[in-house]
Formats: structure tokens, C-alpha cells, sequence
């Protein structure tokens, strides 16, 4: 099969609590794009609960990908491939997607691309701005990740740091939750830092003295937070709010700054549910203006999980690597792959 410009490839996304599918024609240009969130469902639960995603993807999925395809004024016999997220995620959640993405794929008689989740928030940069050069540094930073990684080439990943605890979203969603400001945590925090004071509180930025260490860790600062609203009950929420976002925004920012000078990187991309931060964005194209490189920042709605993502990523790994055999599983822990240092 020939895979070029005009190549559509559907994408289904359901590892999380987003029941998404879109339409993406030759890698890039997006035809159509669902998302579907779960949001809601979940918030009375403060956080995902696996077995209600399961149920609700199960529901959504059917409608999603009929949406997607009317939205894009095609017939479905136009589809020339369906790319599905195989992994990381919840393990039901993903079920439901990969088993819908095969049947579609047999029925239509038409290649299946299991995708690496990961993998799709670095192509969704490129859904909009096609022309970035390598290599260049990813700042992936969602509720389960918080990643750099070196992208030298299609396919090609180095992890240059990650986490060694909670991963940044998890932080602004559990921090969120102590201060009762609402779910999911990171745009509840976005929002009252927007009336608070980003210096009322000096939370610490760990693992920053030394310069290689390209580490994350944000345990201790959620812990730094909670000890000290303890210590001091009548401090305003905004100002907890602002000064935190300013800890993990300074420490991401530094980071990324350093991985991009250490790879002679041409930029920096953010990737993940976090880059949508509204502090975040500003500050790296701050960092990166003052570096003179370039700073990429996907629209919010594609930091976040979508499907248009997942059909970028499956269209290059269909042209790299073909289609995906039938008996693929679903993985939970699914990795990002790495080529040698
Ligand atoms: O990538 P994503 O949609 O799902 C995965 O985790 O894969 O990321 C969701 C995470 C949540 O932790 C959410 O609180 C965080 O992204 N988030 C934000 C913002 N919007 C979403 N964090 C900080 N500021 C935001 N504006
Ligand atoms: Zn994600």
C-alpha cells in the first residue's frame, strides 16, 4: 500500500476518560477531529474511575467516529486506514477503542495501527506546524507523564529526564483537591492563580542545583504545599494557587531550557494535558525567545487527549513500520520507544 499526502487515516482514542476519533489526511491535515470527554462523569469521584471510563467509552465510541465522519463530508469507503491507542492507559478504557479500531479495520478491509499514546502528544505538535525542524526537545507533561525527551527524527526518541514521583499533572490535580478548588485540578489552578500572588509563597523547585540533572520530582512540593496551608489556615487559596503553579512552571521551564542547550535542540514543543497552562505557555516562549530558538505550543485542544493526534502518529508508524497485526493486545504500561544514547 502506498502511504503519501493523500493517505486518511481514522484515529480512536480511549485510554483515559476522552472518547475521541478524528480524520487525518497525509499525516497532518485535519479533516475532522471529536472529542468526547468524560469529565463530568467522573468529577463527583475527584479523579478517573476505570471501570465507569470503560462503560462510558463503550457508549460514546459508536457516535464519536459516526460524528467524525459525517463532520468530515466523506463516505467511510474514502477511510484508508484506522490507528487506535494500544497503550499506555487503563486497560479497559483501551479495550473498548482497540477492539472497535480492529472490527472497523476488518470490516472496511483496510490496514490497523495500534499507536503509542506517548508517541501521539509528540506528533500532535506537528498536526500544526508540519515544518518543525530536528532535533528538537518535547516537554510532555500530562496527569501520568512528565517527560523530556530528544526527538531527532520520526521514530527517533531519547529520554533526556522524567519524573521520579508524581507526574506534574497529578501534582495540580492533587493540589487542587487539598484546596478544594475543584476538578480536574490543572485548570482549576490556572484559573485562581490568575487573582493570586505568584511570590506569596517561595515553594521549593527540587532537583534544580545541579545543572545535568534533567529529573523531575513534584511529591515533596504538594507536601510543601499542604504543611504550609496547615501552618497557616487563613492564607487566601489564590495565592497558594499562584505561588505553586510558579514552583512547577519554574522548574519545567529551567529544564526544558537545559535539555535544549545540552542537544543543541533548533526548539522546544510542549506536548500533554499541562501545556495547556496558561503560565506555562507564556513562560516558555519567553525562555525560548531569550534562548533564540524556536518555541512550538500546540492549540489547547490538541495538548490535550485527542484522536487527530493519534492518526498523525498512526500515519507515520503505518508509512515506517506497516500495519499492525490483527493480534495486538492493549498494554497498560506501554513505553516510549527509545533509540540507544
Ligand atoms: O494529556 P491529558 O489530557 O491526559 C493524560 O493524562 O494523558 O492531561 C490531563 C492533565 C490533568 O492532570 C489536568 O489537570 C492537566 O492535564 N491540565 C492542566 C491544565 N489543563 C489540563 N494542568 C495545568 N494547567 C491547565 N490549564
Ligand atoms: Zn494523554
Amino acid at each position: 500500500m502506498k502511504i503519501d499526502e493523500s493517505t486518511l487515516v481514522l484515529g480512536i482514542e480511549t485510554s483515559c476518560d476522552e472518547t475521541a476519533a478524528a480524520l487525518v489526511m497525509g499525516g497532518s491535515d485535519v479533516i475532522s477531529s471529536v472529542v468526547s470527554s468524560q469529565i463530568e462523569i467522573h468529577a463527583d469521584f475527584g479523579g478517573v474511575v476505570p471501570e465507569i471510563a470503560s462503560r462510558a467509552h463503550l457508549e460514546a465510541l459508536n457516535p464519536v467516529v459516526a460524528r467524525a465522519v459525517v463532520e468530515a463530508g466523506i463516505d467511510d469507503s474514502r477511510i484508508d486506514a484506522v490507528a487506535c491507542t494500544v497503550g499506555p492507559g487503563l486497560i479497559g478504557a483501551l479495550l473498548v477503542g482497540v477492539s472497535a479500531a480492529k472490527a472497523l479495520s476488518l470490516a472496511w478491509d483496510v490496514p490497523f495501527i495500534g499507536v503509542n499514546h506517548l508517541e501521539a502528544h509528540l506528533y500532535s505538535a506537528f498536526l500544526e506546524d508540519p515544518t518543525l525542524e530536528f532535533p528538537m526537545v518535547v516537554l510532555l507533561v500530562s496527569g501520568g507523564h512528565t517527560m523530556l525527551i530528544e526527538m531527532r527524527g520520526h521514530g527517533q526518541y531519547r529520554m533526556l529526564g522524567q519524573t521520579i514521583d508524581d507526574a506534574a499533572g497529578e501534582a495540580f490535580d492533587k493540589v487542587a483537591r487539598f484546596l478544594d478548588l475543584g476538578y480536574p485540578g490543572g485548570p482549576a489552578i490556572d484559573a485562581a492563580a490568575l487573582h493570586g500572588d505568584p511570590d506569596a509563597v517561595r515553594f521549593p523547585r527540587a532537583l534544580t542545583d545541579d545543572r545535568d540533572n534533567l529529573d523531575f520530582s513534584f511529591s515533596g512540593l504538594k507536601t510543601a504545599v499542604m504543611n504550609y496551608v496547615r501552618k497557616h489556615p487563613d492564607v487566601a487559596s489564590a495565592d497558594v494557587a499562584a505561588s505553586f503553579q510558579m514552583a512547577v512552571v519554574d522548574v519545567l521551564v529551567k529544564k526544558a531550557r537545559r535539555a535544549a542547550e545540552t542537544v543543541g535542540a533548533k526548539g522546544i514543543v510542549l506536548g500533554g494535558g499541562v501545556a495547556a497552562n496558561s503560565l506555562l505557555r507564556e513562560e516558555m516562549l519567553g525562555a525560548c525567545a531569550a534562548a533564540d530558538i524556536k518555541g512550538f505550543l500546540p492549540s489547547r485542544a490538541m495538548c490535550t487527549d485527542n484522536a487527530a493526534m493519534i492518526a498523525a502518529a498512526g500515519w507515520y508508524r503505518l508509512a515506517s513500520d506497516g500495519p499492525t497485526p490483527l493480534d495486538v493486545g492493549a498494554f497498560p504500561n506501554l513505553k516510549l520507544p527509545l533509540v540507544d544514547a
